[in-house]
């Protein structure tokens, strides 16, 4: 009911998310008026804050994070009206009544669970036992939603001993970007691209997330997932799903995430020999990224010497329907990359027969879709070079989103973060589907193992391995950049 009052409890409030993601994006709903009328922001933290010097550290670590266009005193002054400052230690079931005494009988209740997974269990149990979960409430879970298959189980397990799968958020961040969201729009919103999509009009899909941060302050966790766990898993499984569903009967939660589930259950699983051939781990070593010379994954703080985490993957995935028969997906992502990069890049098959002089690196057609930094679509074609010969050459239609619409784009959190308070979950993960993902990417990371394979160094601001090049080059493909 989106007129009720709304009480949002963020566990982990004083943390880095809530800093630099959280809070500002529910800053950005308050000033666009998009809570509801008398919300309250619980922020829960382990110190002994009092209200002032709660508000001070907000101050300090989260305004910056709002861009200087967006800011305005006053309503940053009416938004901190909202914050209320809860001590709560999880692991003490006292402390949870200092919850409950806080919160207000009859309010719309969301708990955003930004604390490790580990305590997932513990903050659900002790929630319900306060009294606090009605049937009303709903539960936001951050990710990492488990590291392997069995403890993402456990943790749907708990969640779902208190709330039913209606009342649970699985955020995605991707699924909140607008570019991602324009996705399923550009697929399902035209008629003239479906007819193409699908073997063997279409010879191979590249989905590339490129980062160009290194590992930063955030090796205690990231040394134990890697890149499989903390990108492959979620973001680039589900751009794959909405560049390989069907299409669905409706945008319902159901119906969407129903034809992602089938994607994520049709892709091949990987042998060991497949491990070994279609997959590359990479790791990042010094180099220079944006001018400036930066270290080598090893020397970052908190990495232990010896650590073979990957900072880097590359991947050939078969989905295997109809649809998607022999078509390869080539899938890869890294921090300390040339440059911030997402994209997906669509490569039709070239025309059965060559009536015109060939030309060099010469594919047809192309559909790429950049996803960031900005959001843009290129249909590349080939067009006769002005002159006397039938020489081809490669030209480019190109769509530039953002001229082409001049609003304000929310950033994902803000998207998503409104999505839960109106009880629309069609951008989120199910279990099945979260589960599903697990249950392809665990043989891989355990074939690795079994394979002791090392990663690949890469040297900071390049892309990546050579054995990356390769996985496609082996297919007559290249990386499109
Ligand atoms: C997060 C990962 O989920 O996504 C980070 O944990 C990564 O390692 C981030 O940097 C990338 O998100 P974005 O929105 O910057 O592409």
């Amino acid at each position: 009911d989106n007129s009720l009052p709304l009480d949002m409890t963020i566990f982990g409030g004083m943390g880095d998310l809530a800093m630099r993601k959280l809070l500002p994006a529910l800053y950005m709903a308050f000033l666009h008026g998009n809570l509801p009328p008398s919300t309250r922001i619980l922020s829960t933290g382990r110190q002994d804050y009092d209200r002032a010097a709660y508000l001070a550290f907000v101050e300090e670590h989260s305004r910056s994070f709002i861009s200087a266009a967006n800011f305005n005193e006053k309503s940053w002054a009416g938004f901190l009206d909202l914050l209320v400052y809860v001590r709560l230690d999880v692991s003490n079931a006292e402390l949870f009544d200092t919850l409950r005494d806080a919160s207000r009988d009859g309010a719309q209740r969301v708990f955003y669970l930004a604390t490790a997974p580990s305590l997932f269990t513990t903050i659900c149990d002790k929630l319900a036992a306060t009294g606090l979960v009605d049937a009303n409430a709903r539960v936001v879970l951050e990710k990492p939603l488990g590291r392997d298959l069995a403890s993402a189980v456990e943790i749907n397990e708990a969640v779902g001993k208190h709330f039913a799968e209606s009342q649970i958020y699985r955020i995605d961040h991707y699924l909140g970007k607008e570019t991602v969201q324009n996705l399923m729009v550009l697929r399902f919103g035209n008629s003239i691209l479906e007819p193409l999509w699908r073997a063997p009009n279409i010879a191979s899909v590249q989905i590339t997330v490129a980062e160009e941060v290194g590992v930063g302050s955030r090796a205690g966790f990231y040394d134990s997932a890697g890149a499989m766990r903390d990108m492959v898993q979620n973001h680039l499984m589900q751009l794959l799903c909405i560049v390989a569903m069907e299409p669905p009967t409706s945008l319902s939660p159901d119906a969407v995430r129903d034809e992602k589930l089938k994607v994520i259950r049709s892709l091949r699983r990987m042998t060991l020999a497949d491990i070994a051939r279609d997959t590359v781990r990479g790791q990042y070593s010094r180099g220079v990224s944006g001018n400036q010379e930066v270290k080598g994954y090893h020397e970052e703080s908190n990495v232990p010497a010896d650590s073979h985490t990957e900072t880097f993957v590359a991947l050939r995935a078969h989905i295997d329907t109809w649809r998607w028969s022999k078509v390869p997906f080539y899938l890869r992502t890294g921090k300390r990359m040339a440059r911030r990069s997402s994209k997906i890049v669509i490569e039709f098959a070239n025309p059965p027969f060559p009536l015109f002089p060939e030309t060099p690196g010469g594919v047809a057609n192309r559909l790429v879709i950049e996803l960031q930094p900005e959001e843009a679509i290129k249909l590349q074609l080939f067009a006769k070079q002005p002159g006397s010969g039938m020489l081809m050459q490669q030209v480019a239609l190109n769509l530039d989103l953002q001229s082409a619409f001049q609003q304000r784009r929310a950033e994902a959190y803000e998207r998503l973060l409104i999505d839960v308070v109106r009880g629309r979950l069609t951008h989120f993960m199910r279990r099945d589907e979260l589960e599903a993902a697990w249950e392809w990417v665990e043989p891989i990371i355990n074939g690795w193992e079994t394979l002791n394979e090392k990663p690949h160094p890469y040297a900071a601001g390049s892309w990546g391995p050579a054995e990356s090049f390769a996985l496609l080059a082996r297919d007559g493909f290249g990386w499109v950049e």
